[in-house]
């Protein structure tokens, strides 16, 4: 490990270590490059401090001190993110505050359905403290051994089980938050019902580390849920993975928890890559979906898909199903699933696109986005993989192996302005689930209407004085 060379401390640096102790700085320049750059290696740049308080007062204090010299702060959680929100620019002057110091677990309260956790405890860490209570914390996303509850706030991140239980912001009843001057907003409310006015912690979930810093949240608990029943499908055609999607609802009701989707290519990528995983289904097929029901007793479930499954075959809707018969069975479908990102990061390089609309309209949005691709560009390859039932699909365009830098940013911009017009014609969001960091902030610009920037840009302003928080993301 190379420590930095010791210099004379500035000012700002003596206060700071007053604040939170050499503990709280990370020093070591080895140690210092993970905080640096995002976890794709897409987002590089150099902070001027990386600090890590480990109390929210401290925090406080650390904030304070910024404000008063205005200097930029970057919140960062488990630096999982999907949009360079948490990578601080080149300039050196702004201060990393990691919240990984922030790990405990604050109340579990079985009783009232909640638990009460600091923002940097590790989303499966969560998981595991709420199965504990014999209660179940349902937000699931491939990153969950690395990423923060602290991020998941403030990305308002969506992932697996969204169609069931919804996404961060409905799992959060309540918040504690470091605001830019270092005030503390304690909002840690574990209540259902409150309409005491503005809705503050709707506010500051999904702001991207732009207005606060997010210390502490109050989450919902659910029973636990025992019985499951998953299946994967083939079938020929998107559209009717949509009429199934429909049906298996109607069957099936509340208990559906997960409608994942992928396409025949971003399958064939995964089998390529991955020797220990094979096709669930004995033929190729167009489309795939992974679907998964649960419920708290086992009446049927199984029995219950598997027969909507036979009749949707019978029907001529899909082609083909496999029940998972065994745990192993159904951890070996969702391998599948959660191969995709890392296969399509491992075969070149990625456009990606994080795209939200109405669920019944996605058929005849991947038609028209297919071609519009190819008459610009016939030589790239589409990896549509996603969560169907949220209607948001991960719209990835593959350019080829031997792609220069230059020719990758042009077509980056291209490939962009494409999708993202026909996602908005159509009535959807640039950005489902992964927010908007550096990677969609021109094009959130472009996208938003006037009154809708307006309203946040005087919410930013009136919030964050100083322009401090999380500069150049988001706004
Ligand atoms: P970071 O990456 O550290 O930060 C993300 C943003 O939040 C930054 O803008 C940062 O400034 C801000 N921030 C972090 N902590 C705080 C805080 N305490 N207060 C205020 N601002 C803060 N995302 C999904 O939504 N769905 C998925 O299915 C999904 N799958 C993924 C799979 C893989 C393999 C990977 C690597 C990522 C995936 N992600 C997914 C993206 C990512 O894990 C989420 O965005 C996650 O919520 C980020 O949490 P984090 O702690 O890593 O935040
Ligand atoms: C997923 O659903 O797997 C993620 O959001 C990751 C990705 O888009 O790569
Ligand atoms: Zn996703």
């Amino acid at each position: 490990m190379t420590v930095a060379k010791q210099s004379v401390q500035t000012p700002f640096e003596e206060k700071l270590c007053a604040i939170v102790g050499d503990a709280g700085i990370v020093a070591a320049e080895d140690e210092k490059a993970s905080y640096e750059v995002d976890w794709l290696g897409k987002w590089k740049g150099r902070g001027s401090f990386i600090v890590r308080p480990d109390t929210t007062q401290a925090l406080a204090q650390v904030m304070r001190l910024c404000n008063e010299t205005r200097t930029p702060v970057v919140p960062q959680g488990g630096n999982t993110g999907m949009s360079g929100g948490a990578t601080p620019d080149e300039s050196g002057a702004q201060v990393i505050l990691s919240t990984t110091r922030l790990r405990s677990i604050r109340e579990v309260d079985p009783l009232n359905n909640t638990i009460t956790v600091e923002a940097g405890v590790l989303l499966a860490h969560v998981q595991e403290q709420a199965d504990r209570a014999n209660r179940f914390f349902p937000l699931s996303l491939g990153s969950e051994g690395s990423c923060t509850i602290g991020g998941n706030l403030a990305t308002n991140a969506g992932g697996i089980a969204v169609l069931r239980y919804g996404n961060m912001r409905e799992l959060a009843l309540g918040l504690e938050v470091v605001l830019p001057d270092g005030r503390i907003w304690n909002g840690l409310r574990g209540l259902r019902k409150d309409n005491t006015g503005y809705d503050l912690r709707d506010l500051f979930i999904g702001s991207e580390g732009t207005l606060g810093i997010i210390t502490a949240a109050v989450l919902k608990l659910f029973p636990k849920p025992t019985a499951r029943a998953t299946a994967w499908v083939g079938c020929a055609e998107l559209g009717k993975l949509v009429q199934l999607l429909a049906r298996v609802r109607d069957t099936c009701g509340d208990r559906l928890v997960a409608f994942e989707m992928l396409t025949g290519q971003s399958l064939r990528l995964i089998l390529d890559q991955i020797a220990d995983v094979r096709d669930p289904l004995d033929q190729p097929h167009a489309f795939h979906a992974l679907i998964e029901v649960a419920d708290t007793r086992d009446d049927g479930l199984s029995a219950l898909l598997e027969g909507c499954l036979e009749r949707a075959v019978a029907d001529g809707l899909i082609d083909d199903a496999a029940i998972a018969s065994s745990l192993a069975h159904r951890q070996a479908f969702w391998k599948i699933r959660e191969g995709i990102s890392p296969a399509q990061v491992r075969a070149g390089k990625v456009v990606k696109h994080d795209i939200a609309l109405p669920v019944s309209v996605i058929p005849r949005f991947v038609d028209a986005a297919e071609s519009a691709i190819r008459s610009v560009m016939p030589q790239v390859h589409v990896i549509n993989f996603g969560h169907l039932g949220d209607g948001n699909l991960h719209f990835n365009v593959l350019l080829p192996k031997d792609v220069s830098t230059g020719d990758a940013a042009a077509a980056t911009v291209l490939l962009n302005r494409v999708v993202h017009d026909l996602v908005v014609e159509n009535g959807g969001s640039i950005s489902a689930e992964h927010g908007i960091g550096q990677l969609r902030r021109d094009e959130l610009r472009h996208y938003k209407s006037a009154v809708e920037f307006d309203l946040m840009m005087t919410l930013k302003q009136s919030i964050d004085r100083n322009q401090i928080m999380n500069p150049g993301k988001l706004i």
